[in-house]
C-alpha cells in the first residue's frame, strides 16, 4: 500500500454566488521516499491540493464528502484538528512559497524551532536546541549557532528558505509538501535551494510532493508527475515518459513552452489563451477553447470535446483525459473480444 493515497479529492469554496469547485476527482498516491511533481498554470488548483492534504483549507473552503486522503493507513478526511496536529509538521510537513507563512516574526529562529520540538516530543529545552542546531547544519546554514538567536527579518530570502527546510525536517517527517518553494527567490539562489531540498529528502528518505508551475524543474527532479488543469488531473504518469511522450495537448503545450524548446532568437511557444476561471468553466473538456485539436481539419468540432468531460483513462501508471487520445488508442484486446455466450 502507498504511504499516501488520495482518492476522489473534491474541494469546494462556498461563496455567496454558489459553490466553486476547485478540485474535482483528484486521485494520486505517493510511495515512501518517492518524488512526485504537480504542475499546471496559475489557478489550476495546485495549492488547494497541497493545503487539503493537511486539511489547511480555510473557510469558506471545504473538502466535500466522498474525498479520501489516506496516510499510512489512516483516513485524514474528517479527522479533528487535534488529531491532525499529530500528523501536520510531524509526519507530513509543508514548505510554502512565502517563508513568512511558517516563520513567526517576533520569535528567534531558535525559539520557534525549540517550541515546535517541545510541542511534539517530550524533550528538554537543551536537547531541543541541540536538535535544532543539527537541522540547521543539515540545511548547510553557515554559523548555525548564531542563527538560532537571529530573527527572521535578519536573514536573506535564501537563508530564510533554508531555515524553512530545516524546520520542515525538524521532526523527521515522512513527506514534505513543497508549494513553489523557490518561486519567491532570486533566480541564482533558486537552483541552490532546490538542490538542497532534494539532497536532504534523498538522504533522509523523505517523500516529496513538489508543486510548481515550472515544468523544467519537475522534469529534472521528480519520478512521477501530475498535470493539472482547471481543478482536474488531466495527465499523470512517470515523469520521463510524460516529458518524452506527452499525450494531452495541454501537456504538449507546456513542454513546447519550455525555454529550452525554443529556437534561439525566436519567441517562446506559449499556449494561446489562459486558464479559465473555475466559475466560468467551458463546457465539455475545460481545455477545448485553447486546444488545437478540438477542431477537425475540415473545421467541424471534434465530437466530444465541447460537450463531454473526457474521463481519465489508461493503466494506473499512465493516465490521460482527452477525447482525441481515447479515439486514436487501439482498442484493447479484452474489450474487443466478443462476450462469451452464457449457457
Ligand atoms: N480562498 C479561496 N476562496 C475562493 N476560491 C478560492 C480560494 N482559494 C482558491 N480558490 C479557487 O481555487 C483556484 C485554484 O487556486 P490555487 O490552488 O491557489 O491555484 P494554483 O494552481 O495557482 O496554486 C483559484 O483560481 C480559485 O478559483
Ligand atoms: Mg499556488
Amino acid at each position: 500500500m502507498a504511504l499516501l493515497d488520495v482518492n476522489h479529492l473534491d474541494v469546494r469554496f462556498a461563496l455567496r454566488r454558489g459553490d466553486v469547485q476547485a478540485l474535482r476527482d483528484v486521485c494520486f498516491s505517493l510511495d515512501k521516499g518517492e518524488r512526485l511533481g504537480i504542475v499546471g498554470e496559475s489557478g489550476a488548483g495546485k495549492s488547494v491540493a497541497a493545503f487539503s492534504l493537511l486539511n489547511l483549507i480555510a473557510k469558506p473552503g471545504y473538502i466535500a464528502n466522498g474525498s479520501h486522503i489516506v496516510f499510512d493507513g489512516e483516513e485524514l478526511v474528517g479527522l479533528s484538528d487535534r488529531a491532525l496536529r499529530r500528523i501536520r509538521g510531524h509526519r507530513m510537513s509543508m514548505i510554502f512559497q512565502d517563508p513568512m507563512m511558517t516563520l513567526n516574526p517576533v520569535l528567534s529562529i531558535g525559539e520557534q524551532m525549540i517550541e515546535c520540538l517541545k510541542a511534539h516530543r517530550r524533550i528538554s529545552k537543551r536537547e531541543a536546541r541541540k536538535v535544532a542546531l543539527e537541522k540547521l547544519q543539515l540545511a548547510q546554514i553557515p554559523a548555525p549557532e548564531a542563527r538560532l538567536d537571529q530573527y527572521p527579518h535578519e536573514l536573506s530570502g535564501g537563508m530564510r528558505q533554508r531555515v524553512i527546510i530545516a524546520i520542515a525536517l525538524l521532526l523527521d517527517p515522512d513527506i514534505i509538501i513543497a508549494d513553489e518553494p523557490t518561486t519567491a527567490l532570486d533566480v541564482t539562489i533558486q537552483a541552490e535551494v532546490m538542490a538542497l531540498l532534494l539532497d536532504l529528502c534523498e538522504k533522509q528518505d523523505v517523500g516529496l510532493i513538489l508543486i510548481t508551475h515550472d515544468l523544467g524543474v519537475v522534469s529534472q527532479v521528480t519520478e512521477r508527475m501530475l498535470v493539472m488543469y482547471a481543478g482536474r488531473v488531466i495527465e499523470q504518469g512517470p515523469t520521463r515518459e510524460i516529458i518524452n511522450n506527452p499525450l494531452h495537448p495541454y501537456t504538449q503545450g507546456l513542454i513546447q513552452a519550455l525555454p529550452q524548446m525554443a529556437t534561439p532568437g525566436s519567441r517562446l511557444n506559449q499556449i494561446p489563451g489562459s486558464m479559465p476561471s473555475l466559475d466560468k468553466l467551458p463546457s465539455g473538456c475545460a481545455f477545448h477553447p485553447r486546444c488545437p485539436f478540438a477542431t477537425l481539419d475540415d473545421g467541424r468540432p471534434r465530437p466530444g470535446c465541447r460537450d463531454q468531460v473526457p474521463p481519465l483513462t489508461g493503466a494506473d501508471a499512465r493516465q490521460v483525459s482527452c477525447h482525441m487520445v481515447a479515439e486514436n488508442k487501439p482498442v484493447q484486446a479484452d474489450q474487443s473480444a466478443p462476450a462469451k455466450e452464457a449457457h
